[in-house]
Order: C-alpha cells, then sequence, then structure tokens
C-alpha cells in the first residue's frame, strides 16, 4: 500500500501541480483536502499548459479518480469552466471526478463577501477573491450549503434566498449588490445542474484503494505558512494546507500515510499581503520574478520574490512530519551570481534560530543570510543528479543537511520530463 502526500511548504505556488502530475502516473486515486478555486496548479501535457484550480492533477493521467474532498469549499462554476478545460484537451473525465457529499459549496453571496470584506479591510489580506474565507465561516457557523445540498435544487434555491436575506440584515454586502447577486445565482442554478452528478461517497472510495493496497495520492494546496493555524496569521488561508488537515478534510487517517512529500521552491515566493522576511524589494527580486516567471496562476498578480527561508522551513518540515522534500525551480538559480539562504533571524539585538520563537512578530525581524556562489551553468531539463553543476549540489546538499530530510526530488523546468528522482 502507498499512500502518498504532496503539501507545499512555503506560501504556496511552490510547484506542488507538477510534482502531483509527476507522481500520479501509476495512482488510482488522487486527493484533494482543503481549500477552493484559489488554487492554481500549473501542469504540462506535452508542451501544452494547463492551470488547474480545484480537480487534483492526477486528471491528467487517464486511469486516475479525482476527488474533490470533504475539507475542500468547491466553487460549481469555476469547476464546470475546469471541466470544459479539461475536456477540450481529449481528456475523457467520465467517472473520474468526484465531489465529496459533505464538501462545502461557495455560491455567489461568498465571493461578494469576499470581495466586500477586501475592500473594506484597513488591512486587506489580499484574498484570491474566490470567496473562500466566507465559505468557510459558513461551515463552522453551520449555515453552509453542501455537495449534499445540490442534488434537490429546490432545496437548494431556498437556502440561497435566507442566506442572501442573512447577509442583507448583517450588511455583509452593500444594499447596490443584491440586484446583481440575484442575477448571478439564477446562472448558477443551471451550473449546479451540470455538476450535481459528480457528487458521491468519498469514504467508500478511499476504503476501497486502501483495502486493495492502491496508490492514493492526497494534494495540497496553498501551503504550511498560509495555514490558518500555523501560518503568518491573519494573512492566511482559511483552512489547514498542512498535513494535519488531511485526516479531517478526508476521512483518512494519517498513519495510513507512508510518505508526507514537502514541496518547496529554491528560494521564495508570496503572492497577497504579510510578513515575508527574506523578501527581495529590488533587482535581485525583479530578476528572480522574470525568470521563475512569477505571476499567479490564479490570479495573475506578481508574486513577492525572495531567497530561501531555512528556519521557516526548518519549522515547516516539523509541522508538517515531512519525509522527504521535493526541490522545485532550482534552473531559476542558474543565472545569479551569488544566492542567498537566510539561516537565522535578528530581533532586538538577538540572533533567533528557531522560526516559532519569531513567527508572531516576523514582521519585525531582520534575515542573517549565509551566501553561496553561483554556479552560472544551465541546469534546465536535467535529469541525472550527476550532471548537475557541483555548486547547484553543494547548495542543494546543504538545504537537505539543515532541514534534516532527504531531497530526494528536484524539479529542473515547468515540463514533466524536467527533473530528478534520487
Ligand atoms: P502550485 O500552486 O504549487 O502547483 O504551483 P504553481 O503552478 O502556482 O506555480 C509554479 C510555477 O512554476 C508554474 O508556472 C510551473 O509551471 C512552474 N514550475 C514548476 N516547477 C518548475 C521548475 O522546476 N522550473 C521552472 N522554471 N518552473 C517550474
Ligand atoms: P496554490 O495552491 C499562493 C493566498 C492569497 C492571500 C491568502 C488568502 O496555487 O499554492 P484566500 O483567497 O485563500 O482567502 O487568500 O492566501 N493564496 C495563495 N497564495 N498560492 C495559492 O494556492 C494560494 N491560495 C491562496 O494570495 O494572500
Ligand atoms: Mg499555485
Amino acid at each position: 500500500m502507498s499512500v502518498i502526500s504532496v503539501v507545499g511548504g512555503q506560501w504556496g505556488d511552490e510547484g506542488k501541480g507538477k510534482i502531483v502530475d509527476t507522481l500520479s502516473v501509476d495512482a488510482e486515486l488522487v486527493a484533494r483536502y482543503q481549500g477552493g478555486a484559489n488554487a492554481g496548479h500549473t501542469v504540462y501535457l506535452k508542451k501544452e499548459k494547463i492551470v488547474l484550480h480545484q480537480i487534483p492533477s492526477g486528471i491528467l493521467r487517464e486511469k486516475c479518480i479525482c476527488v474533490l474532498g470533504n475539507g475542500m469549499v468547491v466553487d460549481p462554476e469555476g469547476l464546470y469552466d475546469e471541466i470544459k478545460l479539461v475536456l477540450s484537451k481529449n481528456i475523457s473525465i467520465e467517472g473520474r471526478i468526484v465531489i465529496a457529499q459533505n464538501a462545502h459549496i461557495v455560491t455567489p453571496i461568498h465571493k461578494a463577501i469576499d470581495f466586500d470584506r477586501e475592500e473594506n479591510l484597513e488591512n486587506p489580506i489580499g484574498t484570491t477573491g474566490k470567496g473562500i474565507g466566507p465559505a468557510y465561516v459558513d461551515k463552522y457557523n453551520r449555515v453552509g450549503i453542501r455537495g449534499i445540498d445540490l442534488l434537490n435544487i429546490e432545496i437548494l434555491e431556498n437556502k440561497l434566498k435566507n442566506r442572501l436575506r442573512f447577509a442583507k440584515i448583517n450588511n455583509e454586502i452593500t444594499e447596490d449588490k443584491i440586484f446583481k447577486i440575484e442575477n448571478e445565482i439564477r446562472n448558477y442554478l443551471d451550473t449546479i445542474k451540470k455538476i450535481s452528478k459528480y457528487i458521491g461517497d468519498v469514504y467508500q472510495i478511499i476504503d476501497s484503494c486502501l483495502n486493495n493496497s492502491q496508490k492514493i495520492l492526497i494534494e495540497g494546496a496553498q501551503g504550511a505558512l498560509l495555514d490558518i493555524d500555523h501560518g503568518t496569521y491573519p494573512y492566511v488561508t482559511s483552512s489547514n494546507p498542512s498535513t494535519g488537515g488531511i485526516s479531517s478534510g478526508l476521512g483518512l487517517p494519517l498513519h495510513k500515510i507512508s510518505r508526507h512529500i514537502g514541496v518547496f521552491k529554491a528560494y521564495c515566493t508570496r503572492v497577497g499581503e504579510g510578513p515575508f522576511p527574506t523578501e527581495q524589494d529590488n533587482s535581485h527580486g525583479e530578476k528572480l520574478r522574470s525568470i521563475g516567471k512569477e505571476y499567479g496562476a490564479t490570479t495573475g498578480r506578481p508574486r513577492r520574490c525572495g531567497w530561501f527561508d531555512l528556519p521557516a522551513a526548518k519549522f515547516s518540515v516539523k509541522i508538517n512530519g515531512l519525509t522527504e522534500i521535493a526541490l522545485t525551480k532550482l534552473d531559476v538559480l542558474d543565472l545569479f551570481d551569488e544566492i542567498k539562504v537566510c539561516t537565522s533571524y535578528k530581533i532586538n539585538n538577538e540572533e533567533k534560530f528557531l522560526y516559532s520563537e519569531v513567527m508572531c512578530n516576523l514582521d519585525e525581524v531582520e534575515p542573517v543570510y549565509t551566501i553561496f556562489p553561483g554556479w552560472k551553468i544551465a541546469t534546465v531539463g536535467n535529469t541525472h543528479l550527476e550532471n548537475l553543476p557541483g555548486k547547484a549540489k553543494e547548495y542543494i546538499r546543504f538545504l537537505e543537511e539543515n532541514l534534516g530530510v532527504p531531497i530526494k526530488i528536484i524539479s529542473t523546468g515547468p515540463e514533466r520530463e524536467q527533473i530528478i528522482e534520487k
């Protein structure tokens, strides 16, 4: 039996989609357990780029079942667009997509609340505007709409009416938006009819895979530093992207998982607001952005770029219980004269090595760097560790030794074949 989780180790966009796509070649099942259409996972089918937001990245492998777990907040309209995209690539989805009956469902009301909140907050979070936070609020407030509700349009319509009334009473959305939302709900109900057939019993599917020792991959969205509990609160997402979210978000006990793979970029990026100690708001950051094509896969926003943050990564290794690491975008560093790694932080004239000591004051720390000479040789598309330049190997070895878990996968380009598996 092999159950493997693939989770983001930093602030998201580490390349989880590519790693899941690679590992799903012989998987029976790929499952998402949290988040929703805020995710943007880029995969390549031959030379063609596809960005998936909710459908797990296993969809490119024709034998693989793709599950949207109960811990997700599913956006039906986004999902329908994605299904059309996948079909347009001649990929059959017949019997391959299952949405948990108890997954929560995003509505146009949630998106409007998300938008209005961001407009009115003194310090906006910089959300993706996909209604994620408000949908999770409804879940915990026990007024959410769930997958099972999509099977009865009358009940659903009634729930939507009540929710909109509640939003008006509580001033969650401005009066002038109501008419627009009512219109959107009409189109929304049409889409629901097209996706309700995907609602199913995920527990049975997972159980059957476990009993038959079939390979299951679990695909995280976002990253540990955006975790609602362990992340840079309040600049976080509203779910648990770290491995702790898997058991509640899928009903799959953690002890069934044999490998926890953390995906880390060879540097760092972040989209949206919030502290980012190693951010390079300068020519180095611009170079990382331009070579790494660092623009959000969901919103198109430029990603903030900076150097690898070792204390934060070590924290991520610990809280996720990572057994190994996939290091991505090594090739993006090919042209740098020197490469920095933050190895500790300075705060109030004291040096701190533990992320947890400063995580609540992260905007006040100053990073302390160890500097590595750049290798200045192309690593793009490299598939063998021994062919990497010596200085690149030294950089990888340094990260591996300090993180305390093996770096088993090194990605050297966006495409499937551009990968080194140790
Ligand atoms: P995810 O959200 O973690 O799946 O990551 P995204 O898809 O949002 O962002 C990762 C970006 O980096 C995508 O554009 C990928 O195609 C690209 N990518 C992934 N791995 C590599 C790599 O090793 N090298 C380069 N140059 N690009 C990569
Ligand atoms: P993937 O799965 C990077 C960020 C947003 C914002 C914060 C809260 O592609 O790695 P939300 O819309 O979730 O309420 O926004 O989280 N964010 C991501 N950043 N990658 C993602 O997903 C993200 N999903 C949300 O930019 O700062
Ligand atoms: Mg992404």
